[in-house]
């Protein structure tokens, strides 16, 4: 996902996962971590890097699944 925001405050870069890290007045700084546990759970990744223009852009990778043929008895 991109977008044209603040982008990420390279102070905070390295904690944007941590959970209770977060640079909002009301945040909980739980949404990134909760998301990163997920995909990983999945054995997929997450990262988030800024745009060279401007914002931010997260992107995940998952495995793709390999369907099982149906066992015939
Ligand atoms: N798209 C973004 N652009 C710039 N900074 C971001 C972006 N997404 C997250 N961040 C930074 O990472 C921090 C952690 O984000 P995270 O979603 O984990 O928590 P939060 O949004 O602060 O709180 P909440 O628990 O409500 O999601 C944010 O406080 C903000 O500083
Ligand atoms: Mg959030």
């Amino acid at each position: 996902m991109r977008d044209s925001g603040a982008g990420l405050d390279p102070q905070g870069a390295k904690r944007l996962f941590d959970p209770f890290f977060t640079t909002k007045p009301q945040g909980m700084g739980m949404g990134l971590s909760i998301c990163r546990n997920i995909i990983s759970a999945h054995g997929g990744e997450l990262a988030g890097a800024n745009n060279p223009d401007g914002g931010a852009t997260f992107e995940f990778k998952l495995p793709v699944a390999v369907e099982e043929p149906i066992a015939s008895k």
